[in-house]
């Protein structure tokens, strides 16, 4: 049975704290393994959790600091980490097939060639990038679906002085939200599609899965107790293949102060927020007008099951609050390509592609072809500004690794609503164009495109570029 909506506190992912730090680096430990937590009252689920829970600690970083996390391999299965919206070399981006195996053996095959390694890995983040909202999960070839799924999915916070100066909401007034639906079985067990040694759902989920139960940092439909004062939220959709339309009630407003890589130029109000998977909006809600008593609920359209909910706030005291929204944010200088950029286009698109037995299958490709992680698909030069087209057929969030790119054009248009800002993660609806401008810097080597609709990417919706 499921829980009553509201009745759980917003839970906090906890905050990592280094086990060493010298005068370049933090380094951090973390221990993937399978526990059994409570995510539904009175019921037990096993996960696949960073140090056994889900959300994942919370690691925090200074800009430019390099941060070093050394991951260690307790499950059962390979895994693959990989720091979503960090500025990282190839080697530490959590190539598909950089595999880091159970550090006790296991039953699994690997058909690719990869950096493999048993029981752990180190990942080094030179994290030279402005203050942003990232997050790490999993990103093994094949299983990033499931393993994101059953809770291989945390925060990574970058912060920077340009941010630390801006009187915003700080402290406990600083809030991430991961948002995700997950299915449940009867005793608890979460349910995703797919046996779990072999790769890839089944053909009734191939447009992705979507669960009944909204979990907000692990908990259904929450609330969160705050007082009457602005809050930041960082909100992040790390559903697997669910976008939100997010909406307050009593008169409540977004105002986005951040997007994907970072904060915006100026503040954008949104009576209603539009994420897809993966993408990151910084936003400053003001309850500083309300009442103490006074709730306030986020939700959804009324859709599948019980995704139209997603969580509540109750005023409960009046509070002081010194804060304010600043109208610059920023410095967001704009992307503008010469007129003779390279341009490439990639069209997301159904196809047939491998079924791994020798066979084929329905899935998703791009420029009609499967992801084949031999393949290089596009060789772009460091420091060029690029103008990369890319179309769809249905929906598909698109994520480009390495570096952020900046919206230029949506079907000829100017871009939508939620496109302004550094963006890592671009939500493409049916039938669109949406024009990007990107350059890369700083690292040679393969890195990914792809989409983050994690079935689709796990259906061989990926492609490869590498940088010269
Ligand atoms: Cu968030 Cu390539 O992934
Ligand atoms: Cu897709």
């Amino acid at each position: 049975p499921l829980p009553d909506p509201f009745r759980l506190p917003l839970p906090i992912p906890p905050v990592k704290r280094p086990v060493r730090r010298d005068a370049t680096t933090d380094w951090y430990e973390i221990v993937q393994r399978r526990a059994d937590v409570e995510l539904l009252p009175g019921v037990s689920t096993r996960i696949l959790g960073y140090d056994g829970v889900f959300p994942g600690p919370t690691i925090s970083s200074r800009s430019g600091r390099r941060t070093v996390v050394r991951h260690l391999n307790h499950t059962d299965v390979p895994t693959v980490v990989h720091l979503h919206g960090g500025h990282t070399p190839a080697e530490h981006d959590g190539w598909p097939t950089d595999l880091v195996l159970p550090r006790s053996g296991g039953h699994h095959t690997h058909h690719h060639v990869g950096h493999v390694t048993t029981g752990r890995r180190d990942y080094v983040y030179p994290l030279a990038q402005p203050a942003a909202t990232l997050w790490y999960h999993d990103h093994r070839m094949d299983f990033t679906g499931p393993q994101v799924y059953r809770g291989l999915a945390g925060f990574h916070l970058v912060r920077d002085d340009v941010e630390e100066a801006l009187p915003l909401p700080a402290g406990d007034r600083d809030v991430p939200l991961m948002i995700t639906d997950r299915a449940f079985d009867a005793d608890g067990a979460l349910k995703y599609p797919a046996a779990e040694h072999s790769a890839g759902t089944h053909g009734d989920f191939i447009e992705g899965v979507l669960g009944d139960v909204v979990l907000v940092n692990g908990a259904p439909w929450p609330e969160l107790e705050v007082d009457a004062a602005r809050y930041r939220f960082r909100v992040l959709n790390a559903s697997n293949a669910r976008r939100y339309q997010l909406t307050l009630d009593q008169g409540a407003k977004f105002v986005q102060i951040g997007s994907d890589a970072g904060l915006l130029g100026a503040p954008i109000e949104h009576p209603a927020l539009t994420i897809a998977p993966a993408e990151r909006f910084d936003v400053i809600v003001d309850f500083s007008t309300f009442r103490p008593g006074t709730v306030i609920t986020m939700s959804n359209p009324p859709s599948r099951g019980g995704a139209g909910r997603i969580m509540r706030f109750r005023v409960v005291r009046r509070a002081r609050d010194d804060t304010t929204i600043p109208t610059v944010l920023a410095r967001v200088p704009r992307l503008t390509p010469p007129a003779d950029a390279p341009r490439r286009r990639f069209a997301f698109s159904r196809g047939i592609v491998p079924d791994g037995l020798g066979g084929e299958r329905k899935g998703w490709v791009i420029n009609g072809k499967p992801f084949d992680p031999g393949r290089i698909d596009a060789t772009p030069r460091l420091d060029d500004v690029e103008i990369w087209t890319l179309s769809t057929d249905l929906h598909h969030p698109v994520h480009v690794h390495l570096s952020p790119f900046q919206v230029l054009s949506r079907n000829g248009h100017s871009p939508g609503d939620f496109d302004a800002g550094w963006k890592d993660t671009v939500d493409l609806r049916p039938a669109e164009t949406v024009e990007i401008a990107v350059r890369f810097t700083d690292y040679r080597g393969r890195f990914l495109l792809h989409c983050h609709n994690l079935e689709h990417e796990d259906m061989t919706m990926m492609s490869t570029f590498a940088t010269k």
